[in-house]
């Protein structure tokens, strides 16, 4: 596949054109950011691990239904995707309480709820990716009610897949991060899914083995990247 002009340069990932118009090449870096872009790092390796933890996952999900723009891999940091318009919404699903969440409500950390929390973000770096809800999503424009309710019930449907998978991997699925996007009239998951967009705690010790090992400078961070590649890759193949 001949790499064509670059498209888009992200914090994390790069997309170029390909020779056909319906497909990019997303291209995985090493650059890390936290906290609105204020912290940056490298994290040597992280370009391949999120590639290939993102196509397992993304061919998990596939297995079960959910349909997503990963075509194929390209090597160990890129992958051909299909050429989405990416919805200007974030969809976060929260299984334990954690992070911005606890910040924002005063409650205490480690709380597994009863059913997920679906939270809806504005994809708008000037304005901090706000909070929103289903009234502003629609009343802005940004999706209509069928694509956000098939944006959020496939939200919860791979919540359930992600979190029996990392179950039987001795890891809690804490919270994560999706992306969609439209493509020939359908909704399509898009972006990545890896251990910079979801948080990840191995079952009984509560050790962080995701991005908040760069975040809150827990150190090993490289190395549990790489414990999280092999965790998941002993189990898929
Ligand atoms: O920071 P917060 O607690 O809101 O993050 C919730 C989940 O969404 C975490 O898994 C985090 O990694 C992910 N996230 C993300 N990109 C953002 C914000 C949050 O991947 N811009």
């Amino acid at each position: 596949m001949e790499k064509g002009e670059k498209l888009y340069e992200g914090k994390a990932k790069i997309l170029y054109l390909t020779e056909n118009p319906e497909q990019l090449i997303q291209h995985f870096k090493d650059d890390a950011t936290a906290f609105d872009g204020l912290k940056k790092g490298t994290i040597q390796g992280k370009g391949v691990v999120n590639n290939q933890i993102s196509i397992t996952l993304f061919n998990l999900l596939k297995k079960r239904g959910i349909k997503s723009h990963f075509e194929e891999q390209l090597s160990d940091n890129e992958m051909l995707v299909k050429r989405v318009e990416i919805m200007p919404v974030e969809v976060v699903v929260r299984l334990v309480s954690t992070g911005s969440l606890c910040k924002r409500y005063g409650i205490q950390e480690g709380l597994t709820f009863a059913k997920p929390i679906v939270e809806l973000y504005y994809k708008n770096d000037q304005l901090h990716d706000p909070l929103m809800n289903d009234d502003h999503v629609l009343t802005l424009g940004l999706a209509t009610a069928a694509e956000l309710a098939q944006m959020k019930q496939q939200a919860l449907q791979v919540s359930a897949i992600l979190r029996e998978f990392f179950d039987s991997i001795g890891i809690d699925l804490v919270d994560f991060k999706l992306e969609f996007g439209r493509y020939q009239g359908q909704i399509l998951l898009a972006d990545e899914i890896s251990p910079d967009t979801c948080r990840f705690w191995e079952k009984g010790t509560h050790r962080k083995l995701d991005k908040d090992r760069f975040r809150q400078d827990l150190g090993d961070v490289e190395k549990t990247y790489q414990e999280m590649l092999q965790r998941i890759g002993a189990k898929a193949t």
